[in-house]
């Protein structure tokens, strides 16, 4: 760590808690902080991890409506699944607590008291969107209308999801309140707000000239919003489920999610500290202390409010260090599409969980993998399947299996001597000498996904060494030479359990445990004495385990259901084209039968054939609609609507006298049309 810094404080973006978190979150915050924070533990040095979920903010408000329960049943249903998800993926916070705390309601409180006090707001009476029937101000989400720029019904007032606009409430088409239906009037209303463009000056020094160093796609945000000048923010809502603004005459109102949301790191760091003031002190010293170094781990939408607005407030109140780093990712998408929680377009880790019990390594190794540092980058199954079964299993599981298991076989288990280095065992053990320098490099840089490699690269190099030095046939002619290759082996077993911690900490524990270490240590990490010679082993189990296809041909069958349920549910008629005249429709001669018998045609996935009684001696009809009616007896009896005047065709040898009309359904199905009521048979239609 950097010479100035005693101690870090790490956050990690506190999630919406109005759904479960997906392998998007995973891969962009958790996971990352997660290596980070593990990596500097190891190190020994001192060091917190802040989480916790993001209680306030309309989203709550809306679930809580559409299941009719209060906002505080929301968040108290999806904090627990958030907090257990993020347990069993070994995200290790050392506390994960909630803004619906009494300690953050305090803080946020007393936080915008000061800033209030100080005089570091501007009061401004604006006119915004008023449901008269709801009595309310109406949050922008609370608003929809017709789109001003591709004019979908619709859109919200703050972006319009069918084109992607981000909107305001008052360039809605027609606004209608999402809560009542009413048509909302515009009304005056006071907020507070946060004057910004006061703080551009130093923003612009402390970021573009003392940050260079920040990851590019960060950086360069800063400096496009920067650039384009910055406005006064407001910091309170109309709204009844948040932080009520703690002013005279702000009744209703509430603090801006955004402005209490990064707030809440400073409150569970709070808790944590009050409730352990031995382990980790007093709280202040986390967040005041120009010694501490703190970091935010975020997601790509969040950059803005961690780099700007939330270090605005920092300085406003005064006594608060500003973040020295932002390690912000891009996105992850899901097989080619953006990951979407309203369309289901997601590997949700609860559910991951059931279909792949105890395979939480797996998913950190493909997350870190194709970690979205520098673009958005894609996940797929076949890529998860691949990565398991050619790199963990292949390499990594391979190589630690085969050291322990042949030093079972050969030396019942204890560690054996080593009697001796060849020219390739030097050459060997000099390729990764520098491991700890490259892992550190990375670490320190949160270039996670290169750090990983490195560290299966490690593992490559054991295999390596294994598949060409041979014991399994050497112990035949040469067991000494056995001994030192075996020896030199598990200690690259014992490097790996080390620096793949961090990544993977079930399988490094599950390691430990194998080769009976009693502890850690980064430092040891390039060393070749880790086990002492005589040491017994425990018993060797597998580290990871193959997947098999049809568990990847399952998860990928339940992204195609979705992906047809998204299209039948976005479905909206084709607009009308072009016109036509009375006397065209006269050319048609559509007339009313009845189905007399109906077949599938042999040798043809797609052809009906009817007959139809139409009145004038009966008619042979075909028609593409099997895949739509595989029974086709459901049919018989039916009265049905055909053009009766096209001239005969010939199809797969048999002859058709008209069609047979059918409407083409949401989901593609054909249905074909029928009468209301019973009428003659050749009756004509017009
Ligand atoms: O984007 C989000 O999911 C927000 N809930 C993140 C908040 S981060 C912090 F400020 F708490
Ligand atoms: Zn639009």
């Amino acid at each position: 760590m950097d010479k100035k810094f005693k101690r870090t404080t790490v956050t990690s973006a506190l999630p919406y808690a109005n759904g479960p978190v997906h392998i998007g979150h995973l891969a962009g915050v958790y996971v990352p902080a997660d290596i980070y924070v593990r990596y500097l533990r190891l190190k020994g040095e001192e060091v917190v991890f802040i989480g916790g979920s993001d209680e306030h903010g309309v989203p709550v408000t809306i679930r809580a409506k559409k299941e009719g329960c209060t906002p505080q049943d929301v968040v108290d249903r999806y904090h627990k699944i958030i907090k257990d998800s993020f347990q069993e993926f070994g995200i290790s916070f050392d506390v994960y607590s909630r803004t619906t705390s009494a300690t953050h309601h305090k803080l946020a409180s007393d936080f915008f008291r000061t800033l209030y006090d100080k005089g570091e707001f501007i009061e401004k009476e604006s006119e915004q969107y008023y449901d008269e029937e709801a009595k309310q101000f109406l949050a922008d989400r609370y608003i929809v209308g017709e789109c001003p720029r591709c004019h979908a019904q619709g859109a919200y007032g703050d972006q319009c999801e069918k084109c992607g606009s981000a909107l305001s409430p008052e360039e809605l088409i027609n606004p209608v309140s999402k809560l009542s239906g009413a048509k909302p009037v515009m009304r005056k209303t006071k907020h507070w707000y946060l004057p910004l463009d006061k703080h551009e000056g130093w923003l612009r020094k402390w970021i573009l000239d003392d940050h260079k160093e920040w990851r590019t796609n960060v950086y360069g945000q800063c400096k496009s919003w920067l650039d384009n000048g910055l406005q006064p923010r407001a910091v309170s809502r109309d709204l009844d489920w948040g932080i009520p603004v703690p002013v005279e005459g702000a009744e209703g109102k509430v603090l801006y999610v955004w402005f209490d949301a990064p707030i809440g790191y400073i409150s569970n760091t709070k808790e944590l500290c009050d409730n352990n003031p031995d382990k980790f002190g007093n709280w202040e010293k986390w967040w005041k202390d120009p010694e501490t170094r703190l970091v935010h781990f975020i997601g790509k939408d969040n950059i803005v409010f961690h780099c700007i607005v939330f270090p605005s407030m920092l300085k406003a109140e005064g006594s608060y260090i500003l973040p020295d780093n932002v390690p912000s990712n891009e996105f992850l998408n899901l097989e080619g599409d953006k990951i979407s929680t309203s369309r289901n377009w997601a590997v949700w880790l609860n559910e991951y969980l059931v279909d792949f019990p105890g395979k939480q390594d797996t998913l950190r190794y493909v997350l870190t993998a194709n970690a979205p540092e520098t673009k958005d980058n894609d996940f797929t199954w076949k890529d998860f399947q691949a990565r398991n079964n050619n790199e963990l299993v292949a390499i990594y599981g391979n190589f630690v299996n085969r050291a322990l298991v042949l030093t079972q076989k050969y030396f019942e288990g204890k560690v054996p001597e080593l009697k001796g280095l060849t020219d390739y065992d030097k050459a060997t053990l000099q390729e990764f000498a520098d491991v700890k320098e490259k892992l550190e490099q990375l670490l320190d840089n949160f270039k996670f996904r290169d750090a990983q490699k490195e560290a299966m690269n490690l593992a490559r190099i054991g295999n390596k060494y294994l598949a060409e030095t041979e014991p399994w046939k050497l112990s035949k002619t040469d067991m000494d030479r056995t001994s030192s290759i075996l020896h030199i082996g598990l200690q690259i077993a014992a490097n790996l359990a080390i620096a793949f911690e961090p990544f993977l900490p079930f399988s490094s524990e599950k390691l430990r445990k194998m080769l009976n270490m009693n502890s850690f240590d980064w430092n040891q990490l390039g060393k070749i004495d880790l086990l002492q010679t005589g040491a017994q082993l425990g018993k060797a189990e597998l580290l990871f385990e193959k997947i098999e296809d049809e568990a990847i041909d399952a998860q990928m069958k339940r992204l195609e259901n979705i992906k047809k349920e998204n299209e039948a549910n976005n479905w909206q008629p084709e607009p009308i084209e072009g016109q036509s005249t009375i006397d065209d429709f006269a050319k048609l001669d559509i007339r009313v039968g009845t189905i007399l018998e109906c077949q599938k045609v042999p040798k043809s996935d797609k052809l009906l054939q009817f007959k139809i009684d139409d009145g004038l001696g009966g008619r042979t009809i075909l028609s593409g609609i099997a895949k739509s009616y595989p029974d086709p007896q459901e049919l018989v009896g039916l009265q049905v609507l055909f053009v009766a005047n096209f001239p005969t065709r010939k199809m797969m040898g048999l002859e058709s006298q008209g069609m047979i009309m059918s409407a083409v359904d949401k989901d593609g199905k054909l249905v074909v049309t029928s009468v209301s009521k019973k009428v003659a048979n050749g009756s004509r239609v017009g």
